[in-house]
This record gives C-alpha cells, structure tokens and sequence, in this order.
C-alpha cells in the first residue's frame, strides 16, 4: 500500500483548508479507505478539534501532528505512506514556509480552497506559481481550486468563477455551501457526517461529491 497524498492549501487563513481537510478524510473513511489526516499548520485546528470530546463519538480515523516538522516533513510522512490508502495535509496559511512547498513534492493532488473575496482570488496566484515550481520536479502533482463558503454573495462568485478561468488550475464542479453546521462539528470534535439535521446532510452530500471528484482525479 503506498498512499496518495493530498494537500490541502492556500497562501490565506480562514478559507477552509482545516475543515476540508478534515471532512475529506472523513468521506474517504466512510469509503473504507485507510486515511490519515496530517496536521501541518502550528495553529493546529485539526488537533483541537480531534481532542474535543463533548460526545461519546469522536473524529474516527487517525490525525497527526507534523507542525514542528518543518523541512524534513517529507520523512515524517514517508513512515506513514505503506500503512495507508490516503494521506491528507492540512498545509499552513503560507507559502513561504517549507512545509508548504516540500509538501507539494510529494503530494499527487493540491486542493485549494478559496471564497468568493478578491483577496482569495489574488492570493491564490502566487500560490499557483509555488505549484506551477514543484510540477517541474513533481510531475504528477495535479491541482484543482474549490469554492468554499458560496451561498452568500452570489454575484461575487460568478466574478471569482470567470476570475478563476484566467488561473492555470480548474474548479471543482462541487461547491462548499455555507453552513453553520460545519462550526457546530468543529466544537462537537465531530464532523457533518456524523450528524442528522436537514443542513449537515446537505453539507454532507455536498463533502461526498467533492471527494468522489477527487478520487476520479487520483486514479
Ligand atoms: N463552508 C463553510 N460554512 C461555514 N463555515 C465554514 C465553512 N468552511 C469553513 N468554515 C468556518 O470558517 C472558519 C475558518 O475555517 P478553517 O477551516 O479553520 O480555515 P483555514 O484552515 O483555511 O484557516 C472556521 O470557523 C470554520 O468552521
Ligand atoms: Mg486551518
């Protein structure tokens, strides 16, 4: 078993990398596919979350810390890599630190959030250029933007939709909706998956569809 290893990024915080990332690894396990997230980021939202133990049920599947890793975070995961199917990273809100970059040398696919706000937009070209640099030597490494948080400001995001086409990366069909549920499961240390109302099942079947694309773009 070598795992694939998806990266979860953007140069911008608060755009939703850490609950893609997290809810991603929760549709792949509902898949019964063996899937470790990574935390990358110091701010470690994916380890708060994960210890948060309001419940009885919590996150079911493995999370690890590589934040304090830095520029040898490739090894750190190279010891995971034969124990599962997928690997995903939760990178940091920058694309000056190492971890972003050596990340996206192993990485087979590079998810990138972004919103309906321009400085999502303007942020995401220099990151494009960090990827556009590490398919030189990695190349397989795909990427793909995905909306998160439309709903509000559509206008917005039929500008970001046509803003988005001059990028060299394409959209993932499935939107990210905004929804409050999404903070309610950080809180629970829980995610959408795992609970009934009307709107997590919809934030739900929206998180499947985005992973089922995914998983296309990896095989
Ligand atoms: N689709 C969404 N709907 C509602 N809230 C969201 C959505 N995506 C993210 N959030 C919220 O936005 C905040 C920032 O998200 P987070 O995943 O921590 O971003 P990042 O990791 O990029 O900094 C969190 O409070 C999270 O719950
Ligand atoms: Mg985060």
């Amino acid at each position: 078993m070598t795992a694939k290893i998806i990266a979860v990024t953007q140069q911008k915080g608060g755009v939703g990398k850490s609950t893609i990332a997290m809810h991603l690894g929760a549709a792949l396990h509902e898949k019964e596919k063996k899937v470790l997230v990574v935390d990358a980021d110091g701010q470690n939202t994916l380890i708060h979350w994960s210890s948060t133990t309001c419940e009885e049920v919590g996150i079911p599947f493995s999370i690890v810390n590589l934040a304090e890793a830095g520029g040898e975070i490739h090894k750190e995961i190279k010891k995971f890599v034969n124990d599962y199917d997928l690997i995903i990273i939760d990178c940091p809100p920058s694309i000056t630190e190492q971890i972003s970059g050596i990340v996206l040398l192993v990485a087979s696919i590079a998810i990138i959030p972004i919103s309906s706000s321009p400085a999502d937009y303007w942020s995401s070209i220099g990151l494009m250029k960090l990827i556009q640099q590490a398919q030189i030597i990695n190349e397989d490494l795909k990427a793909v933007f995905l909306l998160n948080k439309t709903e509000e400001k559509r206008m917005l995001t039929r500008e970001l939709k046509r803003s988005l086409k001059k990028l060299s990366f394409p959209l993932l069909k499935t939107r990210i909706s905004t929804r409050e549920c999404y903070k309610q499961a950080m809180a629970l240390g829980k995610t959408v998956l795992q609970m009934t109302d009307r709107s997590s099942k919809l934030a739900s079947a929206e998180i499947r569809a985005c992973t089922n694309e995914i998983l296309m773009l990896l095989k």
